[in-house]
């Protein structure tokens, strides 16, 4: 049953703030209160959903990569998204996001469809994601890959071009963006480097950054710690925390559980194209559907260097594609950090 769509605009401070904590609480009580009597039970409706997916599919060929029945995401909130390898968590993020189109099933964002909408669109109206497989552009500089993510901001580009002045002060403006956004992540001294020359880590946060340049509700981050070292991996974390004190919507696919219990307000686990569980972090690790399908997944198989470059070199095809860059593309986790899991 879809929770009512809140207004355009709302966070965790706002309508989804249960009455007992006043506005002044911080967002992760919020989030937290405003799920506390929610049910561990998989489709349940949230308080105040961002986030609304009833019945999507995805196949490739004779595999089910998802099958969501029904999954509402609490607005304000983090929600950690987890399963085993080829649960189908990224697939979800591109049929979401508009990057890949399902085979059924509708999907709203604040009451609004959006389905057969293109990533751009999508990303206008506040809903944006970053990639497992890092896409920075490696031949432009840090302050260049900023401004690619305010592309279409305001002014479409029709309109921008025939009027010089309009387009100048939106570059000027987007370029203010973009150089505080990169002090706040620590990246401003590297703003005239080559994306390229940064470390896997850095480009993590680039994209990230870049993801905040066109003011998103909803931030879909896919793996954001995967590849990265663990004096980075803090600063990530923080950088998510921030999202959710800002009042955005967090969806976030980890697959170490110490970060999830640590960052997420719920959790929704997901195998073989399905949700299976969800519930606060502290329930996930004693439900049986979750122990069985980690147990099932073989998770722990490490990858042979002939799948990983298959793997690879799929995604920098499909990067390359969507990017029409012809391959000029980043590919930081030459091995992904979490052992192999895939
Ligand atoms: N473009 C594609 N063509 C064929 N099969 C695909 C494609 N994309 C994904 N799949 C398959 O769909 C299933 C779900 O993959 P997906 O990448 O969504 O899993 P995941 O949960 O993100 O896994 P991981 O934790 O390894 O990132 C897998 O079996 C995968 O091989
Ligand atoms: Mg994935």
């Amino acid at each position: 049953m879809p929770a009512d769509p809140t207004p355009h605009g709302a966070t965790a401070a706002g309508a989804g703030a249960p009455a007992s904590l006043g506005k002044g609480a911080a967002p992760q009580r919020l989030a937290q209160a405003a799920l506390r009597d929610v049910p561990w039970e998989v489709g349940v409706a949230k308080p105040d959903a961002a986030i609304v997916v009833d019945d999507v599919t995805r196949t490739f060929g004779g595999l089910t990569a998802v099958a969501v029945d029904h999954l509402e995401i609490q607005r304000g909130g983090i929600t950690g998204l987890i399963g085993p390898n080829g649960a189908g968590k990224t697939t979800l993020f591109n049929l979401l996001t508009g990057f890949d189109q399902p085979d059924s099933g509708t999907w709203s964002f604040n009451g609004r469809p959006l389905g057969k909408l293109s990533p751009h669109r999508v990303s206008r109206l506040g809903v944006v994601r970053t990639f497992q497989l890092t896409k920075a552009l490696s031949r432009l500089t840090v302050l260049q890959n900023m401004l690619l993510g305010a592309q279409g901001q305001k002014g479409e580009g029709f309109f921008r071009a025939l009027v010089p002045g309009v387009w100048r002060s939106q570059e000027r403006e987007n370029t203010e963006k973009a150089l505080e956004l990169l002090r706040r992540f620590k990246l401003d001294a590297k703003k005239d480097d080559f994306a390229g020359t940064l470390s896997g880590g850095q480009r993590k946060l680039l994209e990230m950054a870049r993801a905040l340049m066109t003011d998103p509700e909803v931030v879909m981050l896919d793996e954001p710690m995967a590849g990265v070292n663990p004096a980075l991996t803090q600063s990530l974390l923080g950088h998510v925390k921030d999202l959710r004190e800002q009042g955005m919507t967090v969806i976030f696919v980890e697959h170490d559980m110490d970060v999830v219990r640590d960052i997420s307000d719920w959790v929704v686990v997901m195998a073989s194209g399905k949700v299976i569980a969800e519930g606060p972090p502290e329930s996930i690790s004693q439900n049986q559907a979750v122990v069985d399908a980690y147990l099932g997944a073989h998770h722990d198989a490490p990858l042979t260097v002939d799948e990983e470059d298959r793997v690879l070199a799929e995604a920098e095809r499909s990067i390359a594609q969507e990017e029409g860059t012809g391959g000029d593309v980043i590919d930081p986790e030459r091995r992904p950090r979490h052992g192999g899991q895939r």
